[in-house]
Formats: structure tokens, C-alpha cells, sequence
């Protein structure tokens, strides 16, 4: 049994404990009505704190993971603490931790938590002793979410240093340097974002701004990817307005997006996904942007189901369609989108959302998770190394060939 337990009170380290219902009901017409019949003068709202997907809380024998469950927003802040590599694995396949960056940073903990009990009983003797155990979480992990190349990426990086240590270095000073490297990688996704947040708010024009699925500070390490840019142009003062697409069939859009958007005061109107093309022919869309869970040498991008059709359609509107995705994202290794595994996932997701029955029970059902937008409806890639206009095999390369990052 996962070693799992799902907390009401959120933990220390993490956001806000402030509900966000709260802040939403507040906003009501009702509600600002009988502010201003009692004229009572209030000062502009200020942004809540963010919220925190994942935190990795105590030292190496008394570690655990500590997750905000995205399930249960916006609803419910709820935490679940995870000290297991089968409690991890559940919490990634369940998506309570969900975004490409955000499930490689929980994975490299993960390692961690499945080595040490490992490493404790052999105390003094070298890290060859829980090889066998690194290799486990890392097989198990690795195929939890296939197509989210972050998660690869991050158990690939903790693979290099146990294997350029191994030698030298105990079992417990092994976790205790894979402890450190989950660590790296955490800080560094938050300063990745704050990179391609600069870069993207750069680009965003004043107007609608469309986006799809969620890739805020719950999808990342730090303030988000594409949602980072739109927060960040927003704050600089740029005059947008942001179009959240719901995102079916586990509606990112409207749980997380959403949410976010509100709690960062940015103004956001809710549409159904259907609803894009409608938007952006009446003149309400001035750019797409969106996140990315895998990207291949030519610049094909695997993302949530519905980045495709929003990029066929910002093509037809001619409306700019942004990619935004840190060099984790990157899979050189594939020549194209076309090689990309895409992660099915269970009918009932479509069938039952949120466990209401909206179809025969017995129906068959596709659900796809991701689909690959070709590299040609791209106008460009923002990564925290810069901008990769018209992306294309070369242009690609010029920028994310050579050293690792640069952040
Ligand atoms: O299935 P999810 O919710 O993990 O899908 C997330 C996305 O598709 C995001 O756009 C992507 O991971 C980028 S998050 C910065």
C-alpha cells in the first residue's frame, strides 16, 4: 500500500493558506454592490501568494514529499504527504502532481525516498548496495507519464551523478548527493521560469491572449512557463486579458488556470474549448500561448490534447501561436514529433468527469492525453535561453545544441 495521507492544513514551506473560494466570492456583483451602497473605500486586492505543487520536506532519513493535491482545486486545498516510491507513482498517475516540470522535479525526490531506507541499512558500505534500488524507482517512475520528457530528464540527471559517484561514495552519501541533485533541479526549474516568463511577457501583445491545460507555478518549480509570461506581461503593465480554455476532459484550464490567474489578479474569462474558434473570429484573440510536455529536434510539439486544433485555428485567424518550454523539455534525440509516445489514459476520464456519468457507461472512448502540433504552426518557441523564431530543424539547433543550461 502507498504510504500516502491526504492533510486538510497546508504545510509550512508551501503557498497561501487562504481559500480561494474566498477571494472569488468577494468579487461577486452582489457582493460589490453592498461594498459600495455602504461607500466603503477598499484598497486594491493585492495578488495572493502563489500556489506550491511540490515540497520536499525534513532531511534524508525523515524526507518526504509534500504535495498539493491538484485534484481537489479549486475546491479544496488539500496536501498529501508521499514517503514512498508507490505512494509517488499513484500521486503522478492520479495527476495530484501533474505539469511536465513539476513531475520530473518530484520524480529525482523520489529517488531519493526509494534509496534510503535502502542505503540505512547498510551503513558504511558503498553505493553499488542500492543500485538495484535506484534502478527500481527509476524504471518504475520513468514510465509513470511517458510522454512528459521532463520527467526523463530529471531521473536521467540523478542516473549521471549516482553513476559518476558510485565508486566513491557510501550508500547514504549517495542519497544524501541525490538529495541535493533533486534539490538542483528544483531551484533551477524556478529560475528556467523566471527566464521564459521574462522572454515570453516580451513578445505577449496587448489584447486576448489565449491559453490551454495549465503551466503555472503548479506545473513548474517556479512562476510557470507559458502562464509565467502572461502573468509577468500583465504586471509590466501590458493590457491583456486572458481567454482559459477549460481543457477537457480534466479541465486544467478551469480548475488550475483559472485559479491561478485569479489569485495573481489577472483578468481571465473562462470559455469551453469549443469555443476558440468563435473567439478568435469575432477578433477577441491576439495571441495563443501555451506549454509543452515534449519538443523533438525540428521543433514538433507534443502538449495537452487540443494544442494542435487551437494551432490549426490561430494559423487560419492569423493570430501568433507561442510555444513556451525550458531546455528540460527538449528531446534532440527524436528527429521529429512523429517518434513522440503518446500517453493514453482510462475512458472514464471522459465518460465520468469528476465521477458523473455523461456517457453509456460501456461506451468506448479515446483519450489521448497529448497531441504533436507541427513545427510550421508554430510562430515561435520561448525558452529561457531565448527565442527560437520559426522553428525548424536549424533553427532549433542554433539555439539548444551545445552546453547544458545557460540559466
Ligand atoms: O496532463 P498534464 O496536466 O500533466 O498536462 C500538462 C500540460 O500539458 C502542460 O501544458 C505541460 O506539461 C507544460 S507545464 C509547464
Amino acid at each position: 500500500m502507498p504510504a500516502a495521507r491526504t492533510r486538510s492544513a497546508p504545510p509550512a514551506a508551501t503557498g497561501s493558506s487562504k481559500k480561494p473560494t474566498a477571494t472569488a466570492a468577494k468579487s461577486t456583483p452582489v457582493a460589490r454592490k453592498a461594498a459600495s451602497a455602504k461607500r466603503v473605500k477598499r484598497a486594491p486586492e493585492a495578488p495572493a501568494q502563489p500556489l506550491v505543487g511540490v515540497v520536499w520536506q525534513g532531511g534524508l532519513g525523515d524526507g518526504r514529499i509534500v504535495l498539493l493535491d491538484q485534484t481537489k482545486l479549486p475546491g479544496e486545498l488539500a496536501y498529501r504527504t508521499v514517503t514512498d516510491l508507490d505512494g509517488l507513482r499513484q500521486a503522478i498517475l492520479d495527476l495530484v502532481v501533474r505539469g511536465a516540470p513539476a513531475i520530473g522535479i518530484a520524480g529525482a525526490y523520489g529517488l531519493v525516498l526509494h534509496c534510503t531506507p535502502a542505503a540505512l541499512k547498510k551503513p558504511g558500505r558503498t553505493a553499488h548496495v542500492i543500485r538495484a534500488a535506484f534502478a527500481k524507482a527509476f524504471d518504475r517512475l520513468v514510465s509513470s507519464r511517458p510522454t512528459a520528457v521532463n520527467l526523463r530528464w530529471a531521473l536521467e540527471r540523478c542516473r549521471e551523478v549516482f553513476d559518476r559517484h558510485e565508486d566513491h561514495l557510501t550508500a547514504i552519501e549517495m542519497c544524501a548527493r541525490l538529495l541535493l541533485e533533486a534539490k538542483r533541479i528544483h531551484r533551477e526549474d524556478e529560475q528556467l521560469c523566471a527566464k521564459i516568463a521574462e522572454h515570453g511577457a516580451g513578445l505577449l501583445p496587448a489584447g486576448g491572449i489565449y491559453t490551454h491545460c495549465n503551466t503555472g507555478a503548479l506545473a513548474t518549480g517556479g512562476v510557470g512557463t507559458a502562464l509565467g509570461a502572461i502573468v509577468t506581461a500583465y504586471h509590466l503593465g501590458r493590457k491583456i486579458t486572458v481567454f482559459a480554455g477549460e481543457t477537457r476532459p480534466l479541465l486544467q484550464g478551469a480548475r488550475l488556470t483559472a485559479l491561478e490567474l485569479q489569485r495573481a489578479g489577472v483578468p481571465v474569462t473562462l470559455c469551453t474549448d469549443s469555443m476558440a474558434a468563435s473567439l478568435m473570429a469575432r477578433g477577441k484573440i491576439q495571441a495563443v500561448i501555451v506549454g509543452a510536455d515534449r519538443i523533438t529536434a525540428n521543433g514538433d510539439t507534443a502538449n495537452k490534447i487540443g494544442t494542435y486544433s487551437l494551432a490549426v485555428l490561430a494559423k487560419h485567424h492569423g493570430i501568433p501561436f507561442y510555444v513556451a518550454a525550458p531546455y528540460s523539455t527538449f528531446d534532440l534525440s527524436l528527429a521529429t514529433g512523429a517518434a513522440i509516445e503518446i500517453e493514453e489514459r482510462n475512458g472514464d476520464e471522459v465518460r465520468r468527469p469528476q465521477g458523473t456519468l455523461f456517457a453509456p457507461a460501456d461506451i468506448a472512448v479515446a483519450n489521448p492525453a497529448f497531441d504533436v502540433t507541427p513545427a510550421e504552426l508554430i510562430t515561435a518557441i520561448i525558452t529561457e535561453r531565448g527565442v527560437i523564431q520559426a522553428p525548424s530543424a536549424a533553427n532549433v539547433a542554433k539555439l539548444m545544441t551545445g552546453s547544458a543550461t545557460k540559466a
